[in-house]
C-alpha cells in the first residue's frame, strides 16, 4: 500500500469514527433511562433521617432533607463541572472551585451556571420511599410523609 492512499484511508476511517461517536452521543440523550443513568434510589423509611437535617448519601451523590411535614432530595453534585458538595452552615459548597449554594440550591456564588436540582420523592408500590433522579421537582416541593 502507497503512503498517500494510506494516509487517506486512515483520514477516512477517523472521520466515519468520529461521526459514529458524535451520532451515538447525540441519540443517547433521547434514552437517558436506558442509559442507565436515572436510577431510582430506594430510600427506605423517611424515620432513618433525622429531622431537621441534611443527610448525605454517598453512594447516590444526594442530599436528603426532612423535617416535620415530610422528605426532599437534592444533587450534591455541582453544577459547574460535576465535584461532589459539602453542606455548609447555610446551604451548600463546592471544594473544587468555590461555587456556593444556598438551602434551596440557588447558585449564591462562582462558576457554578445553574441551581442545584431537586428530585421527586413518592412512595414505591412496596411503601418504601423513593427519590426518581429522573424527575425534577422546584426546590419547594416535598414529599408529605405523614
Ligand atoms: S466543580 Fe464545583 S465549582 Fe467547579
Amino acid at each position: 500500500m502507497k503512503r498517500r492512499s494510506f494516509i487517506g484511508k486512515a483520514a477516512l476511517a477517523l472521520v466515519t469514527v468520529t461521526g459514529i461517536v458524535a451520532a451515538i452521543s447525540y441519540l443517547r440523550q433521547f434514552f437517558p433511562r436506558l442509559a442507565g443513568e436515572k436510577q431510582r434510589v430506594a430510600l427506605g423509611d423517611p424515620q432513618l433521617f433525622p429531622v431537621d437535617t441534611y443527610t448525605f448519601l454517598d453512594e447516590h451523590k444526594l442530599f436528603v432533607y426532612r423535617d416535620h411535614e415530610g422528605i426532599k432530595a437534592v444533587s450534591a453534585i455541582c453544577t459547574h463541572l460535576g465535584c461532589i458538595l459539602e453542606k455548609s452552615i447555610d446551604g451548600f459548597e463546592c471544594p473544587c472551585h468555590g461555587s456556593c449554594y444556598n438551602d434551596a440550591g440557588k447558585v449564591l456564588s462562582g462558576p457554578a451556571p445553574r441551581d442545584l436540582a431537586w428530585y421527586r420523592v413518592s412512595r414505591a408500590a412496596d411503601g418504601k420511599i423513593v427519590v426518581d433522579p429522573g424527575t425534577s421537582v422546584p426546590a419547594s416541593e416535598k414529599f408529605l410523609s405523614s
